[in-house]
Formats: C-alpha cells, sequence, structure tokens
C-alpha cells in the first residue's frame, strides 16, 4: 500500500487535461467496477466528476482486495493520467496504488430502480451525478440571490418561524401546540417585514416557509425555501424592477458557473436559458384572460389560473411574464388597490416555463379601513392583527415586496419533471422521511 498522500487532485482537473501525463493522488468512492482478465476498471467519483482508474495484478500489489470491491467503497488513488480515448471522459489513471478507506457493503441503489425507492433511499441517492448536478446550481441560486440584494444595499432580516398570524390565508396553515395554545409554522416571512422597514429599510431573507398543502402537484412543497424582499419607498414599477434582476442575476449566475450542470440536465437545452434578459413581458390579468380566451381555454374573468393557463401562458412568450393588475377578490389582504381601479390590485405574478408562478409580490395596502374589512371579509380576527396594523398607524409610508419560491427556480433552471428533485430531502403531502 502506498504512503498517505497530502495533496490530492480534483477529478475534474483530470477531466480538463491539467495533469496529464503526471503522476496524481484521488480519493472518492467507486461509482462503477468492470473485472477484465487480470485488470479492474474502476470509475472513481469525487465532488467534482467522475474519472477511470485501471488498475492491474502487475501494477498495484493489492489487486485480490480491490478486485471485489463494491459500489460506492471509498477509496486512495495514485497513478499516472493518461489520455485515452476509450474512457469516460478520455482520460484514465493507470494506478500504482490504491489504498481501501472502506469495503462497502452491497449499495441499495442500483440500476433502474422506482421513484418511491430513491426517494425512500434519498440520503444514498444524493450521491448520484443527477442529484449532485441540482444541488450544485442550487448552492449557486442561492448565492446569487443573496449576492444581489446585498449588492443593491438590502439587508438580511430573520422573522419567527412559530407564529400565531395567517400571512396567506387559514387554508394552509401547519399547526402546532404552544403549551396548549395553537400557533403555526410561518408561510411567510412577509407581516413581519412590514415592521422591520421602518427601522433597516430595505430588507430580504431566504428562510424556509411551510404550506399544508394537499394539492399534491409537481410543483409544490410543504417546506419550500423562500426567498423574499420588502422595501420602504419602493412603489409597483419599481418593485417589478428589482424582481427583474434577482431573475436575471441568478440565471446570468448559473449560465457562468455551471454550464456543464445545466447541460446534462436540460437535455442540452439552453436557448430559453440564454434569452432571459431585461425586459421581460408585462402583461395585465385582463389581458392575460384574453390571451387565454383566444387560445380556445375555459377561463373567465375573476377566475384564478390554474396549471394549464399558466402552461398556455408561459408557451405564448418566449421570456418570462409577469401579469400584473388581478382582481383584488383572488388575491392577498395586504395587496394595494389600484388607484385608476379599485377593483384591481397593485399585485402581480411572475411566470416561467415548467413551473409557472415562480414570484408573487405586491404593492401594500396602506388603508387600515380597507384593510381591516378584507380581513373581517376573510373570516379573520382583527384584534390578532393588532401589532401588524401599527405598521399603519405609525408613519405609514408606501412600500412593497415579493416572494419567490426557491426550488420552483432551482425546478425551472435545470428542467426538472417535479419540484421534489429541487430540495436535498423534499417534504410533500406523503413523505416526511428520510
Ligand atoms: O404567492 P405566495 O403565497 O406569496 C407570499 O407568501 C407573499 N407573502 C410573498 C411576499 O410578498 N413576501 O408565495 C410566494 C412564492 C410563490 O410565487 C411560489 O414560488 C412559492 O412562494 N410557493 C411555493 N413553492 C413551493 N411549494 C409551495 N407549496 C409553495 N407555495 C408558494
Ligand atoms: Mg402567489
Amino acid at each position: 500500500m502506498h504512503e498517505k498522500h497530502a495533496e490530492y487532485t480534483d477529478v475534474n482537473e483530470i477531466l480538463k487535461g491539467e495533469h496529464t501525463g503526471e503522476k496524481v493522488c484521488i480519493r472518492g468512492w467507486i461509482h462503477r467496477t468492470r473485472n477484465i482478465g487480470s485488470m479492474v476498471f474502476l470509475n472513481i467519483r469525487d465532488p467534482t466528476g467522475v474519472v477511470q482508474v485501471m488498475a492491474s495484478s502487475d501494477s498495484v500489489e493489492n489487486y485480490e482486495e480491490i478486485k471485489p470491491l463494491l459500489l460506492e467503497s471509498s477509496v486512495e488513488v495514485c497513478g499516472e493520467v493518461a489520455e485515452d480515448r476509450r474512457a469516460p471522459g478520455g482520460y484514465e489513471v493507470r494506478a500504482s496504488g490504491v489504498n481501501v478507506i472502506h469495503a462497502a457493503g452491497v449499495f441499495p441503489i442500483q440500476e433502474d430502480h422506482s421513484v418511491e425507492h430513491l426517494l425512500d433511499n434519498r440520503h444514498l441517492w444524493l450521491r448520484s451525478t443527477y442529484m449532485r448536478d441540482i444541488l450544485t446550481v442550487r448552492s449557486t441560486v442561492f448565492g446569487a440571490i443573496h449576492e444581489y440584494f446585498r449588492a443593491n444595499g438590502y439587508k438580511e432580516f430573520q422573522s419567527p418561524i412559530l407564529t400565531p398570524l395567517a400571512c396567506e390565508g387559514g387554508s394552509t396553515l401547519f399547526p402546532v401546540d404552544y403549551f396548549g395554545d395553537e400557533v403555526y409554522l410561518a408561510q411567510s416571512w412577509q407581516l413581519y417585514a412590514e415592521a422591520a422597514i421602518f427601522s433597516l429599510g430595505k430588507i430580504y431573507t431566504m428562510a424556509p416557509s411551510f404550506r399544508a398543502e394537499k394539492s399534491r402537484t409537481a410543483r409544490h412543497l410543504t417546506e419550500y425555501w423562500h426567498a423574499e424582499t420588502e422595501a420602504p419607498w419602493l412603489e409597483f414599477d419599481g418593485l417589478v424592477e428589482l424582481a427583474e434582476g434577482m431573475v436575471c442575476n441568478v440565471v446570468k449566475r448559473v449560465l457562468e458557473n455551471n454550464r456543464e450542470e445545466l447541460e446534462r440536465l436540460r437535455g442540452g437545452d439552453m436557448d430559453y436559458l440564454l434569452r432571459v434578459k431585461s425586459p421581460f413581458h408585462r402583461i395585465t390579468y385582463q389581458e392575460a384572460i384574453h390571451k387565454l380566451n383566444e387560445a380556445g381555454l375555459d377561463i373567465e374573468y375573476g377566475d384564478d389560473f390554474g396549471a394549464p393557463h399558466e402552461r398556455e401562458l408561459t408557451d405564448i412568450y418566449d421570456k418570462p411574464v409577469f401579469v400584473t393588475h388581478y382582481p383584488q377578490e383572488i388575491k392577498a389582504f395586504y395587496m394595494k388597490r389600484a388607484p385608476e381601479d379599485e377593483s384591481k390590485v397593485l399585485g402581480f405574478d411572475l411566470l416561467v416555463p415548467h413551473v409557472g408562478e415562480l414570484i408573487g409580490g405586491s404593492q401594500r395596502e396602506t388603508d387600515i379601513g380597507a384593510m381591516e374589512s378584507r380581513l373581517q371579509g376573510e373570516g379573520e380576527d382583527i384584534t390578532r392583527y393588532g401589532w401588524f396594523l401599527d405598521t399603519r398607524r405609525y408613519g405609514s409610508v408606501p412600500h412593497s415586496g415579493f416572494g419567490l419560491g426557491v426550488e420552483r427556480l432551482v425546478t425551472w433552471l435545470c428542467s426538472l419533471e417535479h419540484i421534489r428533485d429541487s430540495i436535498p430531502f423534499p417534504r410533500t403531502p406523503n413523505r416526511y422521511r428520510p
């Protein structure tokens, strides 16, 4: 067995041809293994890629130990890098020493498994190239959102997860027994954020939100990461620009940093993402209804969009589309009524292919009476909103904000069939394990 080495080479450097002809040491896991005569080919995976290793009974002294190794055994390998067209990725490490760190048992995931089996073994499925690619993109997305807000002077602000209030209506609340009282897992950071802007100014967060969504769709989770922002003095047009700028920054960063992952995940289809630049399309709800009727869909003014409607709208447009000025009855109590037509709100949804609604945002209602009557109309007990209504009693100012579902963003960017693959350990109505 060879000596331990202080320096290890990342597999992707080998695959870029940076070490051809050199002796390197790598460490990782056996992704695939094949025996041919007196040689064994090990595909070794590290967090940066997979490279083929060739070991023979002549080249390594512990050949009999490594020949029977099973998938996911961990090893260190030293050897010379050679260009080899037959090897996946075009390079091979010809081993002079293999150090077995741990000989794995039979790995529960082999080839061709059902979706349920992969979900039950999610902790192991994370090791697949597919999940590694998605989670790598996801990491870039989180970084790009923080970067965008901070670069624009937004401070990061945290709200409680346990809360007595509903922000997005009672039907999707998760109750928690709080020493005999009932509280809920937060649906949104917004109400607390509206109090904090009077102190901090422009703020944002990225935190878990919870929705007891019984709808088992390919774009709903019960626990998701919510990127939210709120800013004083910001009005509707500025809000739309802020949302557009944020999405453009995320797309720019993932294209810069994760081009290979995206090409694999999207089957090479990059055209739409490459078009994601300002300005996006912008239509009113009324125009959207008209377009949908023209396309033969059955929907009337006043109806909320369902998945088929959003899909149709994102098919019509070649870039993300803002739908604005919804009728107030189908939107939340905090949205400001449009001054030119009080039956509509200064709110938007940003629609993208694959997932539909990616962002929901609005200018906020500042008329306390209007807000109270909306809450009462929805059957809420307004005494519970006392502290929140103080934001309209002491130095109220125009302000706006939005919320983006980070998993929907990742699902769209990676073109995933189901939102559950955009988060490491998904929570859906029928799954909370592992
Ligand atoms: O449209 P929503 O319900 O808006 C709010 O919560 C506002 N309080 C946000 C704000 O203005 N600060 O949710 C915002 C976004 C949606 O556009 C969607 O992307 C995502 O959150 N979302 C979900 N993502 C995954 N699973 C779910 N069950 C989701 N529900 C909402
Ligand atoms: Mg919404």
